[in-house]
C-alpha cells in the first residue's frame, strides 16, 4: 500500500492509483512509495509532457530508443494500415507473412556483417537470450558440447531475462537474483579514466585489458568458451567509450582461440554513434549482431539477431534431426511491429538520419567537451549523439562522492525542474537524446545541465 505519510498525491489521482496498482521495473520500489512516480502524459518531437503539462527536452530517448523521435505519423500511418490488412500473424511451422521479409531483407542489407538470416523477438534482453540458446545449440551440432562458456565484461548491460541478466555486469540484476547462471564470466571494463593504474597511457591500459582477457581465456581453456559480447559503446554501465584500438585488439585475441563476437547494438544501432552501426565506429568485425530499440524507434517492441550463414546452416541440419527448432516467441515476425520498423528505418534514410546525428552529434560533444572545466565534472565522455558527464568529488584525485549523497540523482533531479530528462547512472549523467535532435536543441540541453550542475555546486559547497 503507498505510505500516505511520504506522499501527497489525492486520493483518486493517476499517481495514487499507480502507488497502489504498478510494480515498476529497474526502481527502487521503496523510494518509489515514498516520492511516487512521474506521469508521461503526451510526447512530439524531442519533447515531453508530463501530467501537469509541464514540458520536457527528452535528453534520454526514453530508454536510449525513440531516435525518430515522439508523434510520428508516417509511423501511426503505416501501424493503422497493418493492422487492418493483417494485425498478426507468426513465423512458427514456416508460416510468413510480408513486413518481416521485407525488414530481414532490409537489415541484411545494411548490416556491417555477412548476415544470412534474421531471427526476430521483441527486446534486446530475448535477442541476447536467443544469442546464448544459439550458441549452445550450434557448438552441440558442431559435436564440442563444452565450447559454451561466454564472457561479457563487468558494467556491461546486456538486458535482464535469465541468460542476458547473466551477461549484464552490474551488480544490482545479479544480486538476490541468484545470478549469474555458470558459465558466464565477466573481464574488465574498458574505462580508462576509472581503470587505468598509476601513470598507465591510455594504449598501456588497452593492453592489460587484453592481456588479462588472454589470460582468463588460458586459465579457462579457449576450448570452453563459445564467444564474447559487449556493446560498441556500454549504455547502461555508465556511457563507457572504448579507447582507440581496444576491439581490434580484443578481436585478434578471440579470433585466435576461435571465440566469436556477438555484438550488442541494442543502444548503438541505428545512427547512435554517428554511424549506422556502432561496430563500424569502434572498428569491430561482429560475428551475430543484437538488435533492438531504435530498430522502430520503440513506437513497437520489436528486436533481431543477425545470423550467419554457417551458424545457421548447422543450426538447421541438427533441428532436422530433432524435428524442430524449439525456439520462438508467440510475436516472433509481428507483422505490426516489423511494418513499423521497417518504415521507421526508410525514414531514416530518407531524412539522412545517421548524418544529421554524426553533424549534432559532434556539436553535443563539442558542447560538452567545455563542461570539464566544472568543478563538479571529472570526465566527459561520448561520441555522436550518446554521452555522461561524470561526477567527483575532488578532480584531482578523481574520488566519488559518498554514494548516499546522490549527487547524481541531485543534478538529474535539477534538471528535471528545468524541463529536461537525463538520467543519473551512479554519478554520471547520461546524455541520449532522439537522433532528430537539432543544434538550437542541443544548446537548450547543455545549458540546462550546465545550470543544474551550478545549482548543486552551490548547495554542495
Ligand atoms: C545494450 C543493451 N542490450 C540489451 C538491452 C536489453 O533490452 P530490453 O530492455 O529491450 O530487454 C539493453 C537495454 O537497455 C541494452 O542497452
Amino acid at each position: 500500500m503507498a505510505d500516505p505519510l511520504h506522499n501527497e498525491f489525492p486520493p483518486g489521482s493517476l499517481e495514487a492509483r499507480d502507488l497502489e496498482h504498478v510494480f515498476h521495473p529497474t526502481t527502487n520500489l521503496k523510494l518509489h512509495q515514498q516520492v511516487g512516480p512521474m506521469v508521461h502524459a503526451r510526447a512530439q518531437g524531442v519533447y515531453l509532457w508530463d501530467g501537469n503539462g509541464k514540458q520536457y527536452l527528452e535528453g534520454m530517448a526514453g530508454l536510449w530508443c525513440t531516435a525518430l523521435g515522439y508523434g510520428e505519423e508516417e509511423l501511426v500511418r503505416v501501424a493503422e494500415q497493418q493492422m487492418r490488412k493483417l494485425c498478426y500473424s507468426q513465423l512458427f511451422a514456416g508460416k510468413t507473412n510480408e513486413p518481416s521479409v521485407l525488414l530481414a531483407e532490409k537489415l541484411k542489407a545494411m548490416v556491417p556483417m555477412p548476415a544470412d538470416k534474421v531471427f526476430f523477438g521483441l527486446s534486446g534482453s530475448d535477442a541476447n537470450d536467443t544469442q546464448v540458446k544459439l550458441l549452445w545449440y550450434y557448438n552441440n551440432a558442431m559435436g564440442r558440447p563444452e565450447k559454451k562458456k561466454i564472457i561479457s565484461r563487468l558494467r556491461g548491460y546486456h538486458g535482464v531475462t535469465v541468460a542476458a541478466g547473466s551477461l549484464t555486469g552490474l551488480p544490482a540484476f545479479h544480486k538476490h537474483f541468484d545470478l549469474p547462471i555458470q558459465g558466464v564470466l565477466h573481464t574488465g571494463c574498458p574505462h580508462y579514466y576509472r581503470g587505468a593504474q598509476g601513470a598507465e597511457s591510455e594504449i598501456e591500459f588497452v593492453d592489460r585489458l587484453v592481456a588479462e582477457l588472454e589470460d582468463l581465456i588460458s586459465r579457462e581453456g579457449g576450448d570452453t568458451i563459445a564467444a564474447f559480447i559487449a556493446e560498441p559503446v556500454m549504455g547502461a554501465g555508465g556511457v563507457i567509450v572504448p579507447p582507440a584500438g581496444y576491439f581490434p585488439k580484443v578481436q585478434a585475441v578471440l579470433d585466435r582461440h576461435d571465440i566469436l563476437f556477438i555484438d550488442d547494438e541494442v543502444i548503438c544501432g541505428f545512427g547512435r554513434t554517428g554511424r549506422p552501426f556502432g561496430a563500424q565506429t569502434f572498428d569491430i568485425k561482429p560475428t551475430t549482431m543484437s538488435l533492438a530499440k531504435a530498430i522502430s524507434s520503440a513506437y513497437l517492441p520489436i528486436s533481431a539477431v543477425m545470423v550467419p550463414e554457417f551458424m545457421y546452416e548447422t543450426v538447421a541440419e541438427l533441428s532436422g534431426e530433432v524435428g524442430t527448432f524449439g525456439h520462438g516467441f508467440t510475436y516472433s515476425g509481428h507483422p505490426v511491429c516489423a511494418a513499423v520498423a521497417l518504415r521507421n528505418i526508410e525514414l531514416m534514410e530518407e531524412r539522412d538520419i545517421f548524418t544529421h546525428a554524426g553533424l549534432v552529434g559532434e556539436k553535443l560533444q563539442e558542447r560538452l567537451a567545455v563542461l570539464a572545466d566544472h568543478p563538479l565534472v571529472g570526465e566527459v565522455r561520448g561520441v555522436g549523439l550518446i554521452a555522461a558527464v561524470e561526477l567527483v568529488q575532488n578532480k584531482d584525485t578523481r574520488s566519488p562522492f559518498p554514494a548516499e549523497q546522490s549527487v547524481g540523482a541531485q543534478v538529474a533531479a535539477r534538471c528535471e525542474e528545468h524541463g529536461l530528462i537525463l538520467r543519473a547512472l551512479g554519478d554520471s549523467i547520461a546524455i541520449c537524446p532522439p537522433l532528430i535532435i537539432t543544434a538550437d536543441q542541443v544548446d537548450e540541453l547543455v545549458n540546462k545541465l550546465e545550470t543544474a550542475l551550478n545549482e548543486v555546486l552551490s548547495t554542495i559547497r
